[in-house]
């Protein structure tokens, strides 16, 4: 893990397994099969550390030999995909902690306007139960993870998390600026955004890779 004295509250990845996947994502030949299966992989090995600080609490249990006491999860924590993209993300974090809820926000950027538009909106009705974690793999001008992070807010949520792979630095400022308590994970942070508002070097559109729809 490092950090960027900038951005106080974004962790970056560069664990080599993950840096090794990112590289695959990357490439523009992947399948959509396979760049589907490696965004739920790296989600599934950055939620590790994105849930560190998960409240727990003390249990007792009974092994085939005797009584003692473990620790479990206290609180219900709320996965949120940005759809389409955040959908590979999520199914690699159940895999990992299939006790997880799930809420979707359907979100689109307009393409002229870069403005994202929301058509979906499914939610936990108890989000201030839990921490969130919202997953989109793309952060580009923010606007998405900014409107995101608002709806999370208006339904309840409290303990905000946000994970994704691949960010622009303009996103992150703006996120971070819009939201100072939210903790951000990429796994890359990329150079900018051109005028189309794509991510450069990017992986180009991560939902039309996931789906082939390009
Ligand atoms: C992409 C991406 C984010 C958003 C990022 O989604 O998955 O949701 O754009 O851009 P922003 O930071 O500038 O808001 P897109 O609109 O392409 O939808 P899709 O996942 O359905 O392809």
């Amino acid at each position: 893990m490092s950090k960027r004295p900038q951005f106080p509250n974004l962790v970056l990845f560069d664990h080599p397994l993950i840096q090794h996947k990112v590289t695959w994502l990357r490439d523009g030949q992947t399948s959509h099969r396979a760049f589907r299966a490696l965004l739920a992989q790296i989600a599934g090995l950055m939620v590790f550390e994105a849930t560190r600080a998960l409240p727990t609490e003390e249990v007792e249990v009974r092994t085939p030999m005797e009584g003692t006491r473990g620790l479990r999860l206290s609180a219900a924590v709320t996965v949120v995909p940005v759809l389409r993209a955040g959908l590979a993300m999520a199914e690699g974090i159940l895999e990992v902690m299939p006790e997880a809820r799930v809420g979707h926000l359907g979100m689109a950027r307009d393409e002229k306007t870069l403005q994202p538009v929301v058509y979906l909106r499914r939610l936990p009705r108890d989000l201030a139960a839990g921490p969130t974690i919202l997953v989109d793999p793309m952060l580009a001008t923010g606007g998405s993870a900014v409107a995101s992070i608002e709806l999370l807010r208006e339904a309840g949520a409290r303990d905000l998390r946000m994970m994704c792979l691949v960010a622009a630095p303009e996103g992150v400022e703006r996120l971070l600026r819009e939201h100072s308590d939210v903790m951000l994970y990429a796994a890359a942070l990329d150079r900018e955004i051109n005028e189309q508002g794509f991510i450069l070097p990017g992986l180009g559109d991560a939902g039309d890779r996931m789906y082939g729809t390009v």
